[in-house]
């Protein structure tokens, strides 16, 4: 028997990250090759045009797995039923800017958002935010949709991961895939923390492969951190296919089993988190799934003195991010 359809929202529709996403999911790569689903795309009423040319792309691919697409401007018609939400529509920083610097003109978007997701998504709607910065949009949206569980909302620190990933395989001179376990923590910033200490190469712990502590320690590790300003340097725009890449990578973590042994990174709400960080913030933590949509913090990763000093520098500036929107998830 086939399968009902999943309502897939996706904000932004005319801009660069959807040009690549909305493809990959009406052809089945986020959701799986027998997932029927619908498109409910958002965008603002200055770009409903440029978003109609997409939709009629769209139609013209001829995806068999794409049964719907909705299109509007109000988010309380455009999220009516959906099962997942992927929050992008925002703007993008520029040259010189921190992520943070767009939380005043981006973090009232997320107020509207979330309220309409409370009123008219699914009540087990899963939410990533991938518009920045991240990781408070996202804790705004959850606060401004009380009736969704908290657990349901996710910042997306998988581009990070990945970047991560691959630095780190072509360091070792190895497949990206032989490279596993590579938590980022914390913000979606350039204070993120990515996990070397704990990450394996086949299987082994990381550094017994790269011995080299200090290109992890330092290039490594900055690389990671600065990897999107780069891009933004390069290109002259942020990244948009790779970032489209991990929110596909991300949704698929959330309902595929997580490997044995393996995990993925996710920013989670920290309620009754097990590493002692506050609560009420929104934490890229290394997570699993029994690929319900649901999800487990691994609780297990040790922190050595380097983490530590690094993970404690990421929470507060998470701290600083939330007293600068009290308005925002209070309102
Ligand atoms: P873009 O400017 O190309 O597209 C953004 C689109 O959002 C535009 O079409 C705009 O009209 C629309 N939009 C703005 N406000 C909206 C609203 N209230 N409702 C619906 N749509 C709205 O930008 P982009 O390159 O696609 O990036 C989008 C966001 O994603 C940016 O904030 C960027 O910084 C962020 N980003 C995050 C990650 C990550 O890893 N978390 C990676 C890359 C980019
Ligand atoms: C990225 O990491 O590429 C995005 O968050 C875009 C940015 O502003 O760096």
């Amino acid at each position: 028997m086939s399968k009902s359809v999943k309502r897939v929202a996706v904000t932004g529709g005319a801009g660069q990250i959807a040009y690549s996403l909305l493809f990959r999911i009406a052809n089945g790569e986020m959701l799986g090759s027998d997932q029927p689903v619908a498109l409910h795309i958002l965008e603002i009423p200055e770009a409903i045009g440029a978003l109609e040319g997409v939709v009629m792309e769209l139609k013209d691919c001829a995806f068999p797995l794409l049964k719907e697409v909705r299109v509007g401007s109000d988010p309380m018609d455009v999220f009516e039923g959906v099962d997942f939400a992927l929050l992008v529509g925002a703007k993008p920083r520029g040259p010189g800017m921190e992520r943070k610097d767009l939380l005043t003109e981006n973090g009232k978007i997320f107020t509207k958002q979330g309220e309409a997701l409370d009123k008219v998504a699914s009540k087990d709607v899963k939410v990533l935010v991938v518009g920045n910065p991240c990781n408070t949009n996202c804790l705004i949206t959850m606060h401004n949709a009380p009736s969704i569980p908290r657990k349901n909302f996710h910042a997306m620190t998988r581009l990070d991961e990945n970047r991560a990933a691959s630095s780190l395989a072509e360091k070792a001179g190895v497949e990206v895939v032989d490279v596993t376990n590579v938590t980022i923590w914390g913000n979606h910033s350039a204070t993120q923390v990515p996990d070397f200490v704990n990450a394996k190469v086949k299987g082994v712990p990381l550094p017994e492969t790269i011995t080299d502590g200090q290109w992890l320690e330092g290039e490594f590790l900055t690389g990671v951190q600065q990897r999107g300003a780069a891009i933004i340097k390069a290109r002259g725009k942020s990244s948009a296919a790779s970032a489209a890449n991990a929110a596909i990578d991300h949704i698929k973590s959330l309902v595929t089993p997580t490997e044995e042994g393996h995990l993925f990174s996710a920013g989670v709400c920290t309620d009754g988190n097990p590493y002692g960080i506050q609560e009420d913030l929104i934490f890229s933590f290394p997570c699993r799934s029994k690929g319900d949509g649901d999800y487990e913090i691994v609780a297990d990763v040790p922190w050595n003195d380097f983490l530590k000093e690094r993970i404690v520098a990421t929470e507060k500036e998470l701290l600083e991010e939330r007293d600068a929107v009290t308005d925002l998830i209070n309102a």
